[in-house]
């Protein structure tokens, strides 16, 4: 019986760089409006089985299925579609683009969509101001402080209401009271959105916040502990 707010699950998912293996046999399941974390060592397979469960890298056996489909019979145009849509992502150094305003890189997930411009800049207008950022609008990436700019890494990953969203150490470039504002906003705003949030960390802290966690050792899953409210 799959539970009705499972959104994306893998199975059995095994990722090979070659003949060297990443990613053993690991089973993870994500809910609408909750957050996993993955944690575990520096080369564990921490990214690796993020990049797996984003569609991003192909998985070497096993599956990954969201809303029912399996990603690995998706075609290419099918998958980045589904990426571009359904997924947001938020990485340890926001990566905004230096050539757009703070509201047009918050945009860019719709306008790649194919909305239009107004409608698009409203609703990174709404988002930004969720996260108390309606100031930084017009200013450029390099005219603003790094937490700053990783909440405009996280508005970006939100702003197209996406079913799950992937973020790889996304405070992992910050200080400790930057992470938690950066973190703490980023939760509250995937939990009101009903958004599946799976967060990759080596901080025990910003694991601490997750209602499910996985832990990870030599390509493994080693634990899987949930949190009962
Ligand atoms: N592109 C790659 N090619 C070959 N090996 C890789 C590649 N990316 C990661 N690895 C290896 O796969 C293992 C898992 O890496 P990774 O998923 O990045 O771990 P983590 O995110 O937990 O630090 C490590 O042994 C790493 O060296
Ligand atoms: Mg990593």
């Amino acid at each position: 019986m799959i539970s009705t707010s499972e959104v994306l699950t893998g199975t059995a998912v095994d990722l090979f760089y070659g003949a060297t293996p990443a990613v053993k046999a690991a089973d993870i399941s994500l809910n609408r409006g909750e957050v996993s974390a993955i944690t575990g060592q520096s080369g564990s397979g921490k990214s690796s089985l993020l990049y797996c469960l984003a569609g991003v890298l192909p998985v070497s056996r096993g599956e990954v299925r969201f809303e029912g489909r399996v990603l690995g019979e998706l075609d290419d145009e099918e998958l980045s579609a589904l990426r571009r849509e359904r997924f947001g992502f938020v990485f340890q150094y926001g990566e905004l683009l230096p050539e757009l305003t703070v509201e047009e890189n918050t945009a860019l997930p719709l306008r790649l969509a194919g909305q239009r411009k107004a409608p698009a800049l409203a609703a990174a207008g709404e988002v930004l101001e969720r996260l108390g950022l309606s100031d930084l609008r017009k200013r450029r990436p390099s005219q603003v402080s790094g937490g700053q700019s990783q909440r405009v890494a996280v508005a970006r990953a939100l702003v197209h209401k996406p079913a799950v969203v992937f973020a790889d150490e996304p405070t992992g470039s910050l200080d400790s009271a930057n992470a938690a504002a950066v973190l703490e906003e980023f939760l509250a705003l995937a939990r009101s959105q009903g958004t599946a949030v799976l967060l990759v960390t080596h901080d025990d802290q910003v694991a601490a916040r997750a209602d499910s966690r996985y832990i990870m050792c030599d390509g493994k899953i080693a634990a899987h502990i949930r949190e009962v409210s």
